[in-house]
């Protein structure tokens, strides 16, 4: 056991030979097999002078005598059943060199790790983090540290803009929830949610929910619903003359009551004077055709519940959601219920008012956080994607001059499953958890050199990621995880 900058620290091996600065391999000392494991923080006291923090990865356990390749007597007792001698067995690990940590902050290291070099663990008491340096802002903890080893992060990349990866069920909405969001708020951000199913954030944050029901919607999309829940007036030339008459009367704008009862009224009575203003001979009466368009809009009317009409009936634009987003700090906008088109709509017009500021040259500290990303900027945009996949990149360029960070949360990365990778450039943090074996090649692009192997990310339990990129203040991804319970009473602590 030794001390080094009030830390404990107990050799667990000796640097072997080839070594690099950048990587070594570490002979185990007989029995810490069983206490280091893979992702474990050690200190190198380099023998060439300095001292280095490095992380364990890819192990190896070597036996001579039982090598597979050829037949031999250590293949042939363990064929009869017998153990072969164990005296030449030995376990490395490779040490993936985070940086030069001699001053008390990480530096790349450019001295070269010499063989033979003591190799330490540190002690559960002693904190390898605090040797990330001088940063007050963290995330999670050290997966195979304490839950006190708290993960440090350079809070001046949040506007660089953040990618949580995952496959479902990985833990990408808690980490949001329990770590992210608690982060950007700490850094001064106020935080806006886009909710896509409406149930990860909005039951969480109750007092701070926006309905879809609440936002005002732009008049193609108000049409649009309507259209939906009419049934587009069957088919035929009847049915086209009436959406004709109701795209009129809602860009005319005046048909919102004060309750859907009255609303739905209103939009009778309107289609009502539409078609009589329309179809009327030399002496002022209704033609046969006006009785038909009539008869037929009050068929579907009939079917139209006033409940239904809320949704259309909101009256909250993007300014007023801004102005409340700067009293509530976190503001989570609900999305469920509803077309995916009306869902973006909201997007769309709350994102172009962000980006109007933008533009006055105004420094937002806003956070958007979108789950579901691919809903928004899929890998091959269509329709009312490509808009919001061009806003989406319009706010990523602005947001990095102006305080504007995105964090896109998906189950991919890149391809069907993935988001769209000119999206998928501006993202310079990512938190990479469990992935899909699609995005295999993808993942391990971040991986290069870290020893960090496809294999491993493809069995990452639920609440683990690396961190990976910009705010990460080890030049090497490092795996982080977060505790819900203690999250959890730390919250109703302080209600
Ligand atoms: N840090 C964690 N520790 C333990 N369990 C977790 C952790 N994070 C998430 N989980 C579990 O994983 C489940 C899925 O998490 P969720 O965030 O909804 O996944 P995703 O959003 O990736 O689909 C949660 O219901 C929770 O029980
Ligand atoms: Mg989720």
């Amino acid at each position: 056991m030794v001390n080094w900058e009030g830390m404990e620290l107990e050799e667990i091996g000796l640097v072997a030979s080839p070594s690099r600065e950048t990587d070594a391999d570490c002979v185990l000392k007989e029995g810490k097999e069983k206490e280091v494991a893979t992702e474990t923080l050690v200190l190198i006291n380099n023998r060439n002078g300095n001292k280095i923090l490095a992380v364990c990865r890819g192990g190896l356990g070597s036996n001579d005598s039982l090598r597979i390749s050829y037949y031999n007597p250590g293949v042939a007792y363990a064929r009869s059943g017998r153990g072969p001698s164990t005296a030449k067995e030995f376990y490395s690990f490779k040490l993936v060199v985070i940086g030069d940590v001699t001053d008390g902050e990480i530096k790349q290291n450019k001295i070269i790790i010499a063989p033979a070099s003591p190799v330490y663990k540190f002690k559960e008491g002693s904190n390898p983090l605090k040797l990330f340096g001088k940063t007050i802002n963290n995330i999670g903890y050290y997966a195979t540290g304490s839950s006190s080893w708290r993960v440090p992060v350079l809070v001046e990349y949040i506007p660089h803009h953040i990618g949580v990866f995952g496959v479902t069920g990985s833990g990408k909405s808690f980490l949001c929830r329990y770590e992210l969001i608690p982060l950007l708020r700490n850094a001064g951000y106020d935080v806006l949610i886009f909710d896509w199913k409406g149930s990860d954030y909005a039951p969480y944050y109750e007092d701070s929910v926006i309905n879809m029901g609440d936002i005002m919607l732009d008049e193609s999309s108000v049409y649009m619903f309507l259209l939906e829940r009419l049934d587009r007036f069957g088919s035929g030339h009847v049915a086209e003359k009436l959406r004709d008459y109701l795209e009129g009367i809602i860009l005319e704008g005046n048909w919102r009551g004060e309750t859907p009862e009255e609303t739905k009224m209103k939009l009778e009575t309107l289609m009502k004077k539409e078609i009589e203003d329309e179809n009327v001979d030399k002496s002022k009466k209704l033609t046969s055709w006006g009785e038909r368009y009539a008869k037929v809009a009050q068929k579907y009317f009939n079917r139209l519940r006033p409940e239904d009409l809320r949704l259309i009936m909101g009256t909250m634009d993007a300014e007023q959601i801004i102005n409340l987003l700067r009293q509530k700090k976190i503001l989570v906008i609900d999305l469920s219920y509803g077309a995916k088109e009306q869902k973006l709509a909201i997007f769309l017009s709350i994102a172009r008012h962000l980006k109007t500021l933008m533009e006055e040259k105004n420094k937002l500290n806003v956070a958007v956080l979108i789950d579901e990303a691919p809903q928004y900027c899929p890998w091959n945009p269509r329709g009312i994607e490509e808009e919001t996949t061009r806003q989406i990149i319009g706010l990523a360029a602005l947001g990095r001059s102006y305080g504007l960070s995105l964090t896109l949360v998906s189950q991919g990365i890149a391809g069907e499953i993935g988001i769209n990778a000119a999206v998928r450039r501006n993202l310079n943090t990512l938190f990479i958890g469990r992935i899909h074996p699609l995005d295999a090649q993808e993942a391990e692009k971040f991986f290069a050199s870290s020893w960090v192997g496809v294999d491993s990310l493809l069995r990452l339990p639920e609440g683990q990621f690396y961190l990976v990129g910009k705010m990460n203040p080890s030049p090497v991804p490092i795996l982080i995880s977060f505790n819900i319970e203690e999250c959890e009473k730390l919250r109703h602590g302080k209600r």
